[in-house]
């Protein structure tokens, strides 16, 4: 056979052929699998989504979410601060918006004391050190669930922008440190970055959420922020199309053409080779967002004790890693960090 044959072209026997293909050599010990360890998961590398709700000392659970939960302002500072201290180096928010400041236009969303702003404001004030990073989207604020504007039954894009820009300054102006817009409407990146600049905030980076998808692992997160029972339709006039990757390197080089700094991925998981493409693409920053979905079904199928919880969340954010991430937002993120101060 062909190692008979290999073995006779070297003069070796098939035996020392054999024994220099052992791939399972480098496996047998501890120290020697840490030594050729090719990728690496890090506090460094985690930015922890947290939701913000109106109040003082409110911590309110999320039953999808489990360990999850909305924080007042005052508490989500807290919260900042221990995330400092284990090292995390980031920090994103997402309100829970009361439901009477929400309309057609989010015109709440550019609010300077809305949730958002106050909820930076805390952060920044107790703990300057970490780093802030916001949505710029309209769907906390609109009435109808969607990231735009809604007219006639069509997001309108253009006048979304407008809105999303305006956010975008209040929220340079609270102190945010990265605007993230997720809502994916055609020239906001340009648009932001345009309106930042003119307003003194250089500084102010942009990531974007430059291809995320359409899809059916939001629902815990839509439960979070109260916009399930209010979403008309689905948003696949806006997001991507799961089945499309060149699509997804259109977008993205578009944002990169518009003055983005970091790229996003968004759902993670299932979208690894959007991860790994992206980066192979354009050599940026890049970042995978876990998303709600995604961890409630690792805490679910743990809580039922079919899979090991905290094994499948290392595995999962290694692989982002590995894929190509230079981090990762991720619910798990104080979890992930404790176990890997430990
Ligand atoms: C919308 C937005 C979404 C998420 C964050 N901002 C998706 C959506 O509701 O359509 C999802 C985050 C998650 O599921 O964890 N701008």
């Amino acid at each position: 056979d062909r190692i008979t044959r290999e073995a006779a072209r070297h003069g070796r026997s098939v035996d020392e052929i054999t024994s220099s293909r052992r791939l399972r050599r480098m496996r047998k010990a501890d120290w020697s699998r840490r030594l050729v360890q090719e990728t690496r998961l890090t506090v460094h590398d985690l930015i922890w989504p947290i939701f913000l709700v109106d109040g003082v000392n409110k911590r309110e659970p999320l039953p999808a979410m489990p360990g999850v939960f909305r924080l007042s302002p005052d508490l989500a500072a807290q919260e900042a601060r221990r995330a400092a201290s284990l090292g995390i180096p980031a920090i994103a928010t997402f309100p829970y918006v009361d439901l009477a400041l929400r309309d057609q236009i989010g015109s709440h969303a550019s609010h300077p004391d809305n949730l958002i702003n106050r909820g930076t404001r805390a952060i920044k004030d107790a703990v300057p050190e970490i780093g802030v990073i916001t949505d710029a989207a309209l769907d906390p604020f609109t009435d109808h669930g969607h990231d735009g504007i809604l007219r006639d039954g069509i997001i309108v894009n253009d006048e979304t922008v407008d809105q999303v820009v305006a956010a975008a300054v209040a929220q340079a102006q609270a102190g945010a440190d990265i605007i993230a817009p997720s809502d994916m409407m055609d020239g906001r990146i340009g648009a932001i970055r345009e309106a930042l600049d003119s307003e003194g905030f250089q500084d102010v980076a942009i990531m974007s959420y430059a291809t995320k998808f359409s899809s059916a692992f939001y629902g815990p997160y839509r439960e979070a922020i109260g916009t399930s029972g209010l979403l008309k339709g689905d948003k696949k006039t806006y997001y991507l199309d799961p089945a499309n990757s060149d699509e997804a390197v259109r977008e993205a080089e578009q944002d990169m053409l518009e003055g983005a700094d970091m790229l996003m991925v968004k759902p993670g998981l299932p979208y690894l080779d959007i991860i790994h493409r992206l980066k192979e693409t354009f050599a940026v920053p890049t970042f995978a967002y876990q998303v709600s979905g995604e961890f409630s079904m690792i805490k679910a199928a743990a809580a039922n004790g079919w899979i090991d919880g905290e094994r499948a969340m290392l595995e999962s954010l290694l692989s982002f890693k590995r894929a190509g991430c230079d981090g990762i937002l991720t619910y798990f993120a104080p979890d992930v960090a404790e176990i890997l101060n430990a």
